[in-house]
């Protein structure tokens, strides 16, 4: 597999090539995604749940991402690396470029942020000073406490019109890539159809550019509450790079997500 860039990512779209994104916090991990086929991995802020052990992300640091999007780095030759810019450190055009660059100097080829149209000039001069930026639209888990839980969101029809014109403001504003979580399937398709750039779906349904998964939840590693819309890959493979080259190849033949995996 060469290099993946912004540019290959679009041509996959393009061409009807499907996504496979992954998280990853360690060098270890991300090599072996790499080596499964992976064509992205996210240093996803998720780290603060799955690592720390903290029941939301809004305790997570620049810091704390800097180190893992460095780990992460010195794993990787191919794969797109994706760094999430944690909870209110992207208050301002300003502090998100201050922040940005801690990530990209840590490794990053493009930053994540969570939210709509209130980002559009953020997401502009990110992208003027050569950071490319990863929208998240849909349940972006730094608002749970104003969502009130992790749940489904774009299920009325106003709140699908609104994350509609986010991912259509974000887009307009430079984004290369938008993250949907959690929301209807139909939604997901809609937007995907509607947006140039790809799009990638965990919780979102199959029609999606692509997909993500919690490197925890792909391999079963994650105890009590597991969501609907992952699956534990390893439990019919014998090794952890088998269980993400099932991933990867389920994504590209559209075995994963079935509808029990999807929001309908
Ligand atoms: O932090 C994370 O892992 C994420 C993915 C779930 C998209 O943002
Ligand atoms: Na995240």
């Amino acid at each position: 597999m060469s290099k993946i860039t912004t540019a290959r990512l679009l041509a996959m779209k393009q061409d009807q090539q499907k996504i496979a994104m992954i998280t990853a916090y360690d060098a270890s991990f991300a090599k072996l995604f790499e080596q499964a086929g992976a064509h992205a991995i996210l240093i996803g802020d998720s780290l603060g749940m799955v690592l720390q052990g903290e029941n939301s992300t809004l305790k997570v640091t620049v810091e704390d991402m800097a180190y893992h999007t460095r780990c992460v780095a010195n794993g990787c030759e191919q794969a797109l690396i994706v760094a999430d810019l944690p909870f209110m450190s992207y208050s301002n055009p300003e502090q998100a470029c201050a922040n940005a660059a801690t990530l990209m100097r840590a490794g990053a080829h493009m930053v994540k942020l969570e939210g709509g149209d209130w980002l559009a000039d953020t997401v502009t001069q990110l992208t003027r000073q050569g950071i490319p930026v990863c929208g998240h639209l849909g349940l972006t888990p730094q608002s749970v406490h104003v969502f009130g839980g992790f749940k489904l969101q774009g299920r009325a029809v106003e709140q699908a019109e609104q994350i509609k014109r986010d991912a259509q403001a974000l887009e307009a504003a430079g984004a290369q890539l938008l993250v949907l979580e959690c929301v209807p399937s139909s939604l997901a398709r809609e937007i995907s159809q509607m947006l140039t750039i790809p799009v990638i779906g965990i919780g979102a349904g199959p029609d999606t550019d692509g997909q993500v998964l919690v490197m925890q939840d792909a391999l079963g590693l994650t105890t009590g509450y597991v969501p609907k819309f992952t699956k534990n890959f390893l439990a019919e493979h014998g090794e952890v790079q088998a269980a993400i080259a099932a991933y990867v190849t389920d994504v590209a033949e559209g075995r994963f997500p079935g509808s029990e995996h999807s929001f309908n």
